[in-house]
């Protein structure tokens, strides 16, 4: 969590800025997409929908998108199979991953395959063979763009954090023999038009935790815990008897030795810890949306 100061000049801001470095980010990635034949849509399994920019199903364009729901270890089971459910339902065919395992990517294989099965029969009609499909990963930040590229390049070596500018030739990994992997990751801007997305974003650590007060992003995730998963908070905190956020929050301070020097409850290192607990999966695994 950042200073007051920085806080301040967000909270002024409004949730709806937009770093120069995104807008540099996206005309690269325009360039990026066209060179490849397949997209890997990455977003956070715990919200799959405030997870991603509407903006790369239009910068797809005609280019075909396949969408994984990556921390998939860290989201609930029951609601992965619903997301699942409800994509098959459109006629989409998604996948559950975690992004840091190799098992999966025999997954993403498959899936990249059956995608790119027409694209393939297409090619033998016009006498090419064994042409290599191209592909590129994409998603806003934190979603695991990075940890997908580095799990399939078997080492460290994509880590681009999100800073693109670094100027370079574009590198493939090789996915098999017929299958290639741009080693740069398209990276978008998160979008939000409401507290819910934005709150969401926050929790998921897809934007800065300065955008939001701590004890708000509480408030908000507390109403959520309440309805989806009640015994959360005293599973992993012990008795909690109160029932309204503040209180909640301050009982969780005292049960977790958060205390000012004048003897108060510190609420903003409750909130800050509870948020933290949240995202190591501490708190078990939790889903922040569910399809309709
Ligand atoms: P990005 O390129 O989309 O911005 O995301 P990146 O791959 O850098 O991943 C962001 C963080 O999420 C990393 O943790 C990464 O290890 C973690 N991560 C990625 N995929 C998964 C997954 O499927 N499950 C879980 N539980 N975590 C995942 P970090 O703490 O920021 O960095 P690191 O120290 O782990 O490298």
């Amino acid at each position: 969590m950042d200073n007051k100061n920085n806080k301040t000049e967000n909270k002024k801001a409004g949730f709806n800025w937009y770093p120069g470095h995104m807008t540099k980010a996206k005309r690269r990635m325009q360039e990026d997409i066209k060179l490849v034949d397949i997209i890997l849509d990455i977003r956070d399994a715990r919200a799959p929908l405030s997870s991603t920019n509407p903006d790369l199903k239009q910068m797809c364009n005609n280019k075909e998108r396949v969408i994984l729901l990556n921390k998939s270890d860290l989201s609930d089971k029951k609601v992965n199979d619903a997301w699942i459910e409800y994509y098959a339902s459109k006629g989409i065919k998604v996948i559950c991953i975690d992004a840091r395992k190799k098992n999966y990517l025999k997954d993403i294989r498959k899936l990249i395959d059956e995608r790119s099965a027409e694209k393939r029969e297409r090619d033998l009609k016009r006498g090419i063979k064994n042409r290599q499909i191209k592909v590129m990963a994409a998603g806003i930040p934190n979603v695991g763009k990075s940890t997908i590229i580095n799990t399939f390049a078997g080492s460290k070596r994509a880590k681009t954090g999100d800073k693109p500018g670094v100027t370079r030739g574009n590198q493939w990994i090789s996915l098999g023999k017929d299958i290639l992997l741009l080693d740069t990751p398209g990276i978008l801007w998160p979008k939000f038009d409401n507290e819910k997305t934005a709150m969401n974003l926050c929790l998921i650590s897809s934007i800065r935790d300065e955008i939001a007060d701590p004890e708000d992003i509480f408030r908000f995730f507390y109403e959520e815990l309440s309805e989806s998963y009640p015994d959360a908070l005293k599973d992993r905190y012990g008795t909690i008897l109160t029932s309204s956020w503040d209180e909640v929050l301050r009982d969780i301070a005292i049960l977790r030795n958060c205390i000012k020097s004048k003897g108060e409850p510190d609420t903003l290192r409750a909130a800050m810890l509870v948020i933290d607990d949240f995202r190591s999966g501490a708190l078990g695994n939790i889903s922040l949306e569910r399809p309709k």
